[in-house]
């Protein structure tokens, strides 16, 4: 693994990727970094899954990313399509966070409208890593009730989740720190909704076609959202970009 952007590094482990990551604590709004990884030709899943996907960085960065955050944030539909488990860490990972003024854990937020969230699934299998799930008012009452025993339910917006006020309900917690995780619709109302600090996106070295979706997907094109290029490494192949948001137009760099 070697960093090209900003300045170029020599030839390291891949194990040192974003070793050092620290994301950004908000302040008045908890800060979101999206991590994804895309094919060259800018698929993010083949047969309806990323996991083919990603290389041995991504996998450091993907791993990284959660070591760097209070909270990981997810869509219900990546939730089923993957069949998410609880997050989990290592020993040395855990003392690593504590070390950083983290919690042992990142907390898992899952945002579904329907509550389309069997209780049983693996991602709530874990008594002491139960998720948060955040759903909107008019969401169906009985399945709020079967759901809650296994996680905390959090309410943001009335007919629709509303990701800002979901935001700021989990900044208020604490969770100031978050990792978002997918996919492209949720990544496409987190961007219409501007609430997007950063995107770390691993380009892998592989054509898949088929029709499988982009990073980010709505209802329509949003007025373009611009980031600057903060840091570029490379793997075998594997291009790992980091980008920072621009709100100001007279900020064109940003520095690593
Ligand atoms: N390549 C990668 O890095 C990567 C990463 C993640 C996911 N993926 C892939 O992406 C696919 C899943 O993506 P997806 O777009 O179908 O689902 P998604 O973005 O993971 O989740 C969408 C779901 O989130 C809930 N939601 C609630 N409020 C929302 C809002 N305001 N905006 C958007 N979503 C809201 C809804 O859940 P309810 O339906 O429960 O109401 C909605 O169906 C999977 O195939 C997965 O493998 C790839």
């Amino acid at each position: 693994m070697r960093r090209l952007y900003p300045v170029t590094s020599p030839e390291a482990p891949v194990e040192r990727l974003y070793e050092d990551l620290i994301l950004d604590a908000g302040t008045t709004r908890a800060h979101v970094a999206l991590g994804m990884v895309v094919s060259l030709d800018g698929a993010v899943t083949v047969d309806g899954v990323s996991g083919d996907l990603g290389g041995d960085a991504d996998q450091v960065a993907f791993r990284r990313l959660r070591d760097a955050a209070d909270a990981i944030l997810v869509g219900a539909g990546t939730v089923r399509a993957e069949d998410y488990g609880p997050p989990r860490a290592t020993e040395a990972r855990r003392r690593a966070r504590l070390e950083r003024g983290l919690g042992e854990t990142p907390r898992l937020v899952i945002v579904s409208g329907s509550l389309s969230l069997a209780p049983d699934l693996r991602v709530f299998s874990d008594p002491s890593a139960r998720p948060i799930v955040v759903t909107a008012a008019g969401a169906d009452a009985h399945r709020r009730r079967v759901l809650d025993p296994v996680a905390e339910v959090l309410v943001a917006g009335d007919r629709e989740v509303d990701l800002a006020a979901a935001i700021d309900a989990l900044t208020e917690r604490g969770l100031v720190r978050v990792a978002c995780e997918g996919g492209p619709s949720l990544n496409g109302a987190l961007l219409a909704a501007d609430l997007v600090d950063e995107i770390f996106v691993t380009v892998a070295p592989v054509a898949v076609a088929g029709d499988g979706p982009r990073l980010a997907r709505g209802p329509q094109p949003l007025d373009s959202r611009r980031f600057a290029l903060a840091e570029v490494h490379e793997h075998t192949g594997e291009l790992l970009l980091r980008y920072r948001r621009i709100r100001h137009p007279d900020a064109s760099r940003v520095g690593g």
